[in-house]
């Protein structure tokens, strides 16, 4: 030990250490403050090692987590969800959801003699082409991530995906969006209310004239008629279609129309424009994308409608979006909008944003989400055709070939829908006929277009699209069959 260490200082020395002393307490206060309050982040708890490794800390857990599930294997025939049902196993993890028809704990099995389920619009066609982005379509958000009411600049939609929905639509060319305004809802089919009251006659207005008479060309969209019926207002009712109107001379003292338009049109795929001239048009575009139609150009009506469910295939993530060219229109359904849910959810908006990034950096490309689309579609409809065509009994809408802006090509059909028609005298209620035959669809007495016809989907997964295949095909052999036992007799 050095000598003299623990030595008393003289008075000066004390004093100079006392400063010091004082100097840097106050520095570190200054430090301290400094990284609180200006500084401040939120604190973020890390969790173990790998932090190090790739610089991430939260997200490891959840990412760990949101592999393990996708990693299972359902055999190809179903998936495990993170909110799946936990089962009883040891692991504590979600089980498979199998595909319909498809059944075990790894969906391995096929359920004998399944009845094909055509019913519904699900597009799950998409399911492979997201798999195949399963990095680049992630999205991470952590516990705090926008738990406001308001976004950014204080409203309720994010201006990042209003910006890169426009970039789509003008790379894509499928609609004019620099003269409109943007809506975004929960899904479009909240937007179709929100246009029915922002087009029906303003307050004031509601006590001197007639409510607005909302019609559309059969066969139509039965979600139309049911939400008009259901919120059935005193500013709109549902006044049937548009064959009533069409050449009715007393139109003009019947008060405002709007008429809803679908192009290409739910159930017969064909391409529409509204027949009432003079009336309001809700021209609903769910489906104008180059995976389920041609574009022959930009649409520009006044009020349009578009939905994530068809162009990505998230329909669950419930998002759609309107333009509407009037400022006052657009106005009155924000305002609906917000009355009715302060906003479409914001975590939704996140994870389309990615979508839509995904969806433009791949445009034109090998991985063009359109091109991936327009394949699956177009080979379905045409295996369908095939079948079909050898039928006395049912057929199928004619679909012509069309120039597409987009693919810059003649595009084959590749419609989300077969319209099929009854052709034989005695099946005058066709959904029942195909149902005998083990295919559900969905009759078109819920488009006014009569029991001749039936909705058949084509959208669905690519199992849904082969049991499809199977019992169309068994259809059409025991008609052929039959044909020869009664010509024999
Ligand atoms: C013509 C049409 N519009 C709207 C929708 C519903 O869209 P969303 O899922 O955005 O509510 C559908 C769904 O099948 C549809 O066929």
């Amino acid at each position: 030990m050095e000598p003299g260490r623990y030595k008393s200082k003289s008075p000066g020395s004390a004093g100079l250490g006392l400063f010091v002393l004082l100097c840097s307490s106050l520095l570190l206060n200054a430090l301290f403050f400094a990284h609180h309050f200006v500084w401040a982040s939120p604190p973020v708890p890390r969790l173990g090692d790998d932090a190090a490794g790739g610089g991430l800390s939260w997200a490891l857990q959840a990412a760990r987590e949101a592999e393990a599930v996708a990693a299972v294997d359902c055999s190809g025939h179903g998936s495990v969800f993170l909110d799946g049902i936990v089962g009883d196993g040891e692991d504590g993890r979600p089980g498979c959801e199998c595909n319909h028809c498809f059944a075990g704990p790894d969906c391995s099995v096929r359920t004998p003699n399944c009845t094909a389920d055509a019913e519904s619009g699900n597009p799950l066609f998409l399911e492979p082409y997201w798999m195949r982005h399963a990095a680049a379509s992630a999205v991470v958000f952590s516990g705090w991530h926008r738990m406001s009411y308001a976004t950014t600049g204080g409203g309720l939609q994010s201006v990042e995906l209003e910006r890169h929905i426009r970039r789509l639509h003008r790379a894509v060319g499928n609609a004019a969006v620099d003269d409109k305004h943007l809506v975004f809802a929960t899904g479009s089919t909240q937007l179709s209310n929100a246009l029915v009251y922002a087009l029906s006659p303003e307050g004031n207005a509601v006590s001197s004239s007639p409510p607005a008479s909302v019609v559309a060309t059969a066969p139509y969209y039965a979600a139309y008629k049911m939400q008009v019926d259901m919120f059935d207002a005193r500013e709109y009712r549902w006044a049937g279609t548009t064959a009533t109107w069409d050449k009715n001379t007393s139109r003009n003292s019947t008060g405002d129309f709007i008429e809803f338009v679908t192009s290409p049109n739910n159930p017969d795929t064909a391409l529409r424009k509204p027949v009432l001239g003079g009336s309001s048009a809700i021209v609903d575009h769910a489906y104008y994308w180059p995976h389920f139609s041609h574009i022959p150009e930009p649409a520009d009506e006044d009020v349009m409608l578009f939905s994530a469910s068809k162009l990505s295939g998230h329909a669950g993530s419930r998002f759609g979006w309107a333009l509407i060219r009037d400022e006052n229109v657009a106005t009155r359904a924000a305002q609906y909008i917000k009355t009715s849910t302060l906003g479409g959810s914001r975590e939704t908006q996140l994870r389309i944003l990615k979508l839509v990034k995904v969806i433009l950096s791949n445009l034109h490309g090998a991985e063009d989400i359109f091109a991936f689309g327009y394949d699956v579609m177009r080979s379905r409809w045409h295996r369908l055709n095939a079948v079909v065509s050898r039928s006395t009994r049912i057929s199928l809408q004619k679909i012509p070939p069309g120039y597409c802006t987009y693919l810059k090509r003649i595009k084959e059909p590749s419609p989300a829908y077969a319209w099929v028609k009854c052709e034989w005298e005695e099946d005058r209620d066709c959904s029942e006929m195909l149902l005998e035959a083990g295919i559900i669809s969905r009759s078109g007495v819920s488009n006014e277009a009569g029991s001749r016809y039936t909705r058949v989907g084509l959208l669905k997964t690519e199992d849904d699209f082969d049991v499809l295949l199977e019992r169309v095909t068994d259809l059409v052999n025991a008609e052929k069959h039959g044909q020869a036992r009664s010509s024999a007799m």
